[in-house]
Parts: C-alpha cells; sequence; structure tokens
C-alpha cells in the first residue's frame, strides 16, 4: 500500500500535534524536506504523489523520534543562524536565533572601526557549535579568530563548520575551560581587539523547570550557569582585561532578566567602561557590550 505525500503529512502533522510538538505541521514538512532530500517548492509541486510502503515507513521513524521530544534540529542535523546552515549534533546547543544580535553588532563594531582596526583579533569563548566565530568568519574579511570550548565534541561540530564554509584558515580552535589554554603552550599570551562570548547562563535551579526538549535532549554542560546562572560572567568579567588590547571590546549575551546583574558585575570591576545593553529582535535585553578602559 502507497500513501499521498500530502495525506502523509497530514498523519505526521496530527501525530507531532498529539505529542505536543508546538510547530506539528511545520516540523512534518520539514522532516519530509530531509527525508527526500529536497526543497519546499518541490514539496508543493508533488503533494499529489505517491509514497511507497518502504519510504513511508522511514518516514513516519522520523516522525516517531519528533514526537519523543528530541529537538527537529537534532535529527536533521541542521540549523540555520546568521543565513547559514550550520552543522548540529547533540553534543552542541542549538544555535538561538537570540544570539544573532551578538554576530550582528560584532559586525557593525567592526565596520564602525574597520581604518583604525585593521585585522580585527577576536576570541570567541564557549564557541561551541562555532555559530558567533564561524559567522564572523564567514561574513568578515579581515578577522582572526580563537574560538575555545571545554568539549572535545562541540570543538569538532565548530571545526567541520568552519571547513564547511571555508573559514578554517581564520580560526584557531582551542579545547580548554575558559581562558586556561590562553595561558599556557602554543597559544602564549594574546591581547584580542574583542571579545566575545554566549556562555551559559541559566541558574541551576531553573534548569528542571524548562522545556522538556532542552532539559532531555541539549547538553547540560551548555546551559548550567551555577546558582544564580552568573558564574560565567564573574569569570569572564574578572579576566577579560587581561587578554583584551586598551580599549578593546567585551560582547557577552545574556538571559533576558541579567542586564542588571552584569552591569552590575562590570561596573564593580572597575576595569571597563561605556556599557552598553543591546536588546534582541523580541525587544528583551540580550547583550551587554563594554570596554577595557586603559
Ligand atoms: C550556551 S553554549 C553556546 C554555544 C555557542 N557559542 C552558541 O552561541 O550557540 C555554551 C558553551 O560553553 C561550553 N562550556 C561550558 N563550560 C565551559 C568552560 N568552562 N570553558 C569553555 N567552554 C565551556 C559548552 O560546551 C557550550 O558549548
Amino acid at each position: 500500500m502507497s500513501l499521498i505525500i500530502k495525506d502523509m503529512v497530514n498523519m505526521a502533522t496530527k501525530r507531532l500535534e498529539a505529542s505536543g510538538c508546538l510547530t506539528p505541521k511545520l516540523d512534518a514538512e520539514i522532516l519530509l524536506l530531509y527525508y527526500m532530500g529536497t526543497d519546499r517548492s518541490f514539496l508543493f509541486a508533488h503533494f499529489g504523489d505517491s509514497m511507497d510502503d518502504k519510504r513511508c515507513e522511514a518516514y513516519f521513524e522520523l516522525v516517531d523520534e519528533r514526537a519523543t521530544g528530541k529537538p527537529l534540529q537534532y535529527i536533521t542535523g541542521r540549523q540555520e543562524f546568521m543565513g547559514i546552515s550550520f552543522f548540529v549534533s547533540d553534543s552542541v546547543l542549538i544555535p538561538r536565533q537570540d544570539t544573532e544580535a551578538l554576530v550582528e553588532e560584532v559586525i557593525k563594531i567592526a565596520n564602525e572601526n574597520h581604518k583604525t582596526l585593521g585585522t580585527l583579533n577576536i576570541l570567541d569563548l564557549c564557541c561551541g557549535s562555532g555559530a558567533i566565530g564561524v559567522s564572523l568568519a564567514y561574513y568578515l574579511t579581515k578577522v582572526k579568530l580563537v574560538a575555545t570550548d571545554i568539549s572535545t565534541k562541540a570543538l569538532s561540530v565548530a571545526a567541520k563548520n568552519a571547513a564547511d564554509y571555508r573559514v578554517s584558515g581564520k580560526i584557531k580552535f582551542i579545547l580548554g575551560d575558559l581562558f586556561a589554554p590562553l595561558k599556557t603552550g602554543a597559544f602564549g599570551k594574546r591581547h584580542f581587539d574583542m571579545i566575545v562570548s554566549n556562555p551559559p547562563y541559566i541558574k541551576s535551579d531553573v534548569l528542571p523547570t524548562l522545556q522538556r526538549e532542552i532539559t532531555e535532549y541539549e547538553p547540560l554542560i551548555a546551559l548550567d550557569g551555577g546558582k544564580d546562572g552568573l558564574d560565567f560572567y564573574r569569570k569572564i568579567v574578572a579576566e577579560a582585561p587581561a587578554h583584551l588590547k586598551k580599549h578593546g571590546w567585551l560582547l557577552l549575551e545574556i538571559g533576558y532578566d541579567q542586564a542588571q546583574d552584569l552591569c552590575e558585575l562590570i561596573t564593580a570591576d572597575g576595569r571597563y567602561g561605556d556599557v552598553e545593553i543591546i536588546k534582541d529582535l523580541a525587544g528583551l535585553d540580550r547583550i551587554v557590550k563594554t570596554r577595557r578602559k586603559k
């Protein structure tokens, strides 16, 4: 027995809806596009075609996987970020649209200061899939990046994304705890024009209350910011000046309710000035931007 594609999508939509999926029709379509290795225009033109039993079964296996709550991105292995299709595995956080605000701000700074800056040296701490670093290497011509992460698996995902977009020559990936790998070994002491990071920032006791798709599938190491969610910010704010050039920028993604805490941390440190909060597309506080004073 075979099924018409349109009916398959409808059946899959109902199955996903029943599982609690918030975007059942979209997900059913994306899984079909992924399974068929085709695009949306092809699908619309072939909604009336039929699929044999074997292919129907293979498609519904993917739908069932999604119905367990596994994020679509970990099934298809892709997430779009800054107009680039990133490879993702369950070893990395799925890049979020909120983080694009950080990348856009860096590009803005680079464009506004291109005459004085020359080649921009950027440190991307906690690089994960490489969403931030690879996008910057892709969009900025004169840039050199060092990207660090504590997860070997995340670094290999990031390196693959850099290779896929032919920017490997612009990024050095280093394994280690925040700034630690910069203090020793081959990389020595370096001063960057800019340090950027989207570190783990969820409060430990809030983690279990997040959606199942996050708590059961995304790496805890990418999310847990400690008791008050600020563990990583404390360390970054304390150590960044030693790795920044004079007047170098520090840009941090934050949770929507962390702007005040971050501003207090930065002000109390005393070595930073020009603190600015940048909002995301939803109008929520999302990025803290500041500069090393001297
Ligand atoms: C919120 S994710 C951000 C990933 C990526 N930058 C993005 O925006 O999609 C945080 C990342 O920090 C990494 N990480 C956790 N603890 C770390 C540490 N002590 N030093 C360096 N990286 C760490 C995790 O492995 C994870 O990839």
